[in-house]
């Protein structure tokens, strides 16, 4: 089990930590591990190695331009969100991940809870640039995300997408 990584870290030792992180999930897919598994595992591997992630969960393109609630940690979110509407619609949208220092600045933010003051989305992108899925992290710091987060997060959401290229869907 990884150690948890206390707030506002160096940034040396949160590039160690996400690479321990990053690790520790190859590890654990296996070639029976399905959409599901792996998910879950993913959202359970970061959400406990921050002190600062109060929730930590995917949603997925279920129909065009709707997401709904896949796996996650934290107390409950949003169930259904359209592309038109909050962080997760932009990243979405937009097919870039977003960056919010403070979600009170951002226009649309959904609050799904009144301790989140920063947020991380990175859109998961198949073969062809298609939606599949985006990785929603809110923190209970503000301004708790920087590149170093986006480079580890986007390359987990990048070996989730070569193993699991289609449409997440039960
Ligand atoms: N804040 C997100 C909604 C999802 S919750 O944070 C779990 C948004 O604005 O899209």
């Amino acid at each position: 089990m990884l150690e948890v990584l206390p707030r506002q870290s160096e940034p040396m030792r949160k590039q160690k930590h996400y690479s321990e992180v990053y690790a520790s999930i190859q590890s654990l897919l296996t070639a029976d591990s399905d959409w599901l598994a792996a998910m879950a595992t993913i959202v359970s591997e970061l959400h406990n190695a921050f002190e600062s992630f109060d929730w930590t969960g995917f949603y997925r393109v279920v129909r065009d331009d709707h997401l709904q609630i896949g796996p996650y940690q934290g107390s409950h979110g949003c169930l259904d969100i359209p592309f038109k509407r909050g962080v997760c619609g932009a990243a979405a949208t937009s097919k870039k991940t977003q960056l919010v220092p403070d979600v009170e600045a951002f226009p649309g933010h959904i609050a799904c809870s009144s301790a989140t003051k920063s947020e991380i989305v990175v859109p998961v992108l198949g073969k062809k640039g298609e939606v599949l899925a985006v990785l929603d992290i809110d923190s209970n710091v503000l301004n708790d995300f920087d590149a170093v987060d986006q480079h580890w997060l986007e390359s987990i959401c990048q070996l989730y997408a070569m193993r699991y290229p289609m449409r997440p869907s039960v």
